[in-house]
């Protein structure tokens, strides 16, 4: 099991497109493993594989992020080549972190309810269905799945003033200060 860096913006292989996953193999099921213990210890809800610089279409999402009253010690959801099926006309905005931007939390605009299809670890389709944070939280790790990010969302300005926050954050972090947490869960 490991750790595995993750990758901050503007890292260029945030905006990889990522590929299909076609071999589920040991190597996939280990990467599951060692981004599961990269989440616990950055503290996120969701991670996508390019954010750990894999060039595969896979998402982990933890069950709270997509009901609140799931038990905390519930496995994560394993979500491959995921495709959004359906989604709400209804929008929301909402508070939106990411492990990618640490310490960055902005305001974005996204549907409130989403249905996505995908396959599990054993290659079986299933469906699964985001409300609220829920939907905010897939819709955001298959975002990082097309090398779009939580800024790309934003305005010019809230866009800079994000940036230059990850900016400070990062120097902060270079010199080993605690970075500024803040209470929304980062994906
Ligand atoms: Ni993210």
């Amino acid at each position: 099991m490991a750790v595995l860096e993750v990758l901050s913006y503007p890292n260029p292989f945030l905006r990889k497109h990522a590929e299909q996953v076609i071999h589920f193999d040991d190597a996939l099921r280990q990467l599951v493993v060692d981004m599961t213990e990269t989440m616990v210890a950055e503290d996120g809800v969701g991670l996508a594989a390019t954010q750990v610089g894999r060039d595969l279409q896979l998402l982990l999402v933890h069950p709270t992020a997509l009901d609140r009253d799931s038990d905390p010690d519930a496995p994560n959801v394993v979500v491959i080549n995921p495709q959004c099926i359906w989604q709400s006309e209804e929008v929301a905005l909402g508070e939106e972190g990411c492990l990618s931007f640490p310490g960055v939390f902005t305001q974005v605009r996204r549907p409130v309810a989403v249905r996505v299809s995908a396959v599990d670890l054993d290659q079986r389709p299933f469906e699964l269905e985001g409300r609220g944070f829920g939907a905010r939280a897939l819709l955001h790790e298959i975002d990082h799945l097309r090398g779009v990010v939580m800024v790309d969302h934003l305005s010019y300005l809230a866009r800079q003033r994000a940036l230059k926050k990850l900016e400070r954050n990062l120097a902060d972090k270079k010199a080993s200060k605690p970075g500024r947490r803040d209470k929304a869960a980062a994906v």
